[in-house]
Formats: C-alpha cells, sequence, structure tokens
C-alpha cells in the first residue's frame, strides 16, 4: 500500500496528457505477417506472394488453405469435410431452428472446442481438423432446422464439394463445386482485418485455436465486416431495376445509409476479390436472374459514391460480388455470413499458427478521457 497524501495537500492534475490516437486503429501497424498482402491503392492482394487471381484460376481452397499453413504450395492438396463428434451434434439439435446461422456456427466451434485436446502452441493439425470440422456443423444446422437429418461426411469429397452435399444431400455438378471452392479461395485470408485481429489477440494470451476461431466468428457477424453480402441482395431487391437504381441509391445516400458491397477500409481501388469473383458470378451455369442488374447498378452507385465522398474512393468490395456467387450455388442468403466464415477459417488458424511462433501478449495502450480522480459524493 501508498501512503495517503495529506487531506489538505493541493490536488494536482494526474491525467496525463492524450497520446496520438487513430480511431478504429486506421493506419496503425499492429503486427507482421507473411501471410497475405494487401496494396489497397493498386487494388492487389496476394496470399504468400502468389496472386490472387492466379490462384482463383489455378488453385484449390485445400491448396490454398495448405499455402497459408505451411507456406508450401501443393496443387494436390486434399481437405475433406470432418465428422461432428456427438456432443458437438447434440449441442446444434438444442439450438432453436430460428437460431441465426452464425450463432449456430460460432456455438459449434465452442463446442468442438469443448470435445478436443488442443494444447499450445496450435498445430497445422489443429487448423486443418478445425477447418475440416466446421462445413459440417454449419451444413448439419441448415438441414436441423428444416427439420431434416444432417448428412455424414462423404471422404471422398473436398471441403466445399462436401459441404453442399452434406447441405443437400446431392453432389453438386462441377461447376457449382468450382464457383464455391473460387469463393473460397477469396474468402480465405485477408491480413489483419477485425476478424483475424481477434482470432490473434486470443492467440497471443495462449488460448487454444477453437477458442480464436469462435472469437473471430462473432466479430465477422457483424454487418460492417461479413454481415454485407446477404445485405446486397436485400438492397437489390429494393432497388427493382436499374431504371430506379440512380433514385433508389440517392435516397438511400440521403437517409444516411450504407451500400452494401461498396468502401474497404484499405482498398482504395477495385477490390481484386470482387473482380474475380465477378468473374466467376458471370460464368456460372445457374447465375440469379438479377446479376445483370447488379452489374449495372454497381455503376450506377460508384459514380454516385464518388460524386458524394470525393475526398475518399468508395468502390465495390468483395461482397458485391459474393452475393451472386453464392446465391448461384444454391446457398440461402442467411447462410452467406457462416460461409464467408467457413473460408476465412484458413486465414484464422493460419495466423493462429503465425502468432504464437513469434507470440507476444496483445495489449495495448488507450487514453483515458473520463474524469479527475475524484472523491465519492456524500
Ligand atoms: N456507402 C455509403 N457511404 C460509405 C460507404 C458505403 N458503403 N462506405 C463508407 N462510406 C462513407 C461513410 O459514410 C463515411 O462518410 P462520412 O465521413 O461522411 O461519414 C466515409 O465513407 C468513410 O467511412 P468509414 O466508415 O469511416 O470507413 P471505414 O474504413 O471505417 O469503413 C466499411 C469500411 C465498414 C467496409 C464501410 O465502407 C462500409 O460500411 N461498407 C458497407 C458494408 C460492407 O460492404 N461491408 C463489407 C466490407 S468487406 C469485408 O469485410 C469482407
Amino acid at each position: 500500500m501508498t501512503d495517503s497524501p495529506p487531506a489538505d495537500a493541493p490536488t494536482e492534475p494526474t491525467l496525463p496528457v492524450a497520446r496520438p490516437y487513430s480511431p478504429g486503429l486506421e493506419g496503425v501497424v499492429a503486427g507482421e505477417t507473411s501471410l497475405s498482402y494487401i496494396d489497397g491503392a493498386a487494388g492487389r492482394l496476394l496470399y504468400r506472394g502468389y496472386r490472387i487471381g492466379d490462384l482463383v484460376e489455378r488453385g484449390t481452397y485445400a491448396a490454398v488453405a495448405h499455402l497459408l499453413w505451411t507456406g508450401e504450395w501443393d496443387a494436390g492438396q486434399r481437405l475433406p469435410t470432418a465428422e461432428i463428434p456427438r456432443p458437438v451434434m447434440d449441442v446444434l439439435r438444442a439450438l432453436p431452428s430460428e437460431a441465426k446461422p452464425m450463432d449456430a456456427l460460432r456455438t459449434a466451434v465452442s463446442a468442438w472446442g469443448s470435445t478436443q485436446e488442443l494444447p499450445w502452441p496450435p498445430t497445422v493439425e489443429q487448423a486443418r481438423a478445425l477447418t475440416a470440422f466446421s462445413p459440417s456443423a454449419l451444413a448439419a444446422f441448415a438441414r436441423l432446422r428444416s427439420g431434416k437429418d444432417p448428412i455424414d461426411p462423404d471422404p471422398s469429397l473436398d471441403l466445399t464439394t462436401g459441404f453442399l452435399y452434406q447441405l443437400t444431400g446431392e453432389r453438386p455438378d462441377p461447376g457449382t463445386a468450382r464457383a464455391l471452392d473460387a469463393y473460397f479461395i477469396v474468402g480465405a485470408e485477408h491480413s489483419f482485418n477485425a476478424s483475424t485481429f481477434t482470432a490473434r489477440v486470443i492467440t497471443s494470451t495462449r488460448s487454444d485455436v477453437a477458442s480464436a476461431v469462435a472469437g473471430a466468428i462473432g466479430t465477422m457477424k457483424g454487418p460492417l465486416h461479413g454481415g454485407a453480402p446477404s445485405e446486397v441482395v436485400d438492397q437489390l431487391a429494393q432497388v427493382g431495376s436499374v431504371e430506379h437504381a440512380e433514385e433508389w441509391v440517392r435516397d438511400a445516400l440521403a437517409r444516411g445509409e450504407r451500400l452494401m458491397g461498396f468502401g474497404h477500409r484499405v482498398y482504395r481501388a477495385y477490390d481484386p476479390r470482387a473482380a474475380a469473383l465477378r468473374k466467376v458470378a458471370e460464368g456460372m451455369e445457374h447465375k440469379p436472374d438479377w446479376l445483370q442488374m447488379a452489374i449495372e447498378v454497381e455503376d450506377v452507385a460508384l459514380r454516385v459514391l464518388a460524386e458524394k465522398h470525393p475526398e475518399r474512393p468508395l468502390r465495390t468490395n468483395v461482397e458485391y460480388y459474393a452475393a451472386p456467387v453464392l446465391m448461384g450455388v444454391g446457398l440461402a442468403p442467411d447462410l452467406f455470413p457462416a460461409t464467408f466464415s467457413l473460408a476465412r477459417h484458413a486465414g484464422w488458424t493460419a495466423h493462429a499458427l503465425e502468432q504464437a511462433a513469434n507470440n507476444r501478449l496483445i495489449r495495448p495502450d488507450v487514453n483515458y478521457v473520463g474524469p479527475e480522480e475524484r472523491d465519492l459524493p456524500g
């Protein structure tokens, strides 16, 4: 205990002068990574040096996940979905059918963690096991909520094909499977976004990989992060037709609303993931009938956003074209954010590995802006 000053001592201001603070930590360097590089000004995204466009065209999600976890490129990698442990299935069955899929997925990952030995530090095997488990869990929840039985994994199928099979009971055609795999590749990793940062903070406490991913899913649930693609579908439905686009966009901005699928903390140029997914969407056999409208509405939105925000380039982000791809592969819009989370498992777990390999507890400072030290009233 320290001695108290005499009661009649003059009170000196005790609060330190505020240090520079960047709201939202914009521009603050909070770590180092060799997993991905985003060049926001030029609209470039590299995973361990490889261009995202090349990975989408020539890679698979299994190979990309392996690349992120190990740094090695092996195009022949396989990653089937995994069995759901019995206690986790019991938890999924106990959820209300109206539970949000993101809540179900977060709960499933948490329950899975309680069934596993996940000693520190996290390993590639742990990363692989969790990434392979979660698609089975989401597919099982989606079936249970509509009164259907879950479907066991088929080990002959890779992760995205297996996920669609466990969701629908049918093996998807190669074009559909390929489109979802491309979506998973572009969703796999994106540097220090909010959910990944959450995963790294959790890992930095030497907590386990299931806790890190459960926390990351909670972060991604927010509409400013992973909730956008289903809202893209809603907004396009409200626009209704290209003729109404300009009026709708102007009214929405006048009401202070945000256009979903536009703007990004890092990209000032066109998001390269949006460009890759637009190609995938346009090449799909079963594309939604509103894709052409979406392409035309995008032009209108970009023009009006440029006019309203000449100071801040607001371009199309990945979520805009994620929406038609996910609709095209037959997913219900309320599954979009959780499906994005499945894709991001590779990145989250790779960041957990990277954090653990060179760990220091993440504990930033804050400027205190409350009252000076004072006496309780009375
Ligand atoms: N529509 C309209 N205005 C926008 C949009 C948008 N989509 N995005 C940014 N702005 C405006 C803001 O209103 C703000 O203007 P103001 O200063 O006059 O208030 C200005 O641009 C800067 O916006 P910030 O919120 O400070 O930018 P930030 O970097 O924090 O936001 C974000 C990035 C959250 C993605 C934002 O652009 C947004 O809300 N977009 C819509 C949601 C969306 O598409 N999210 C998916 C992002 S991609 C991903 O997470 C995978």
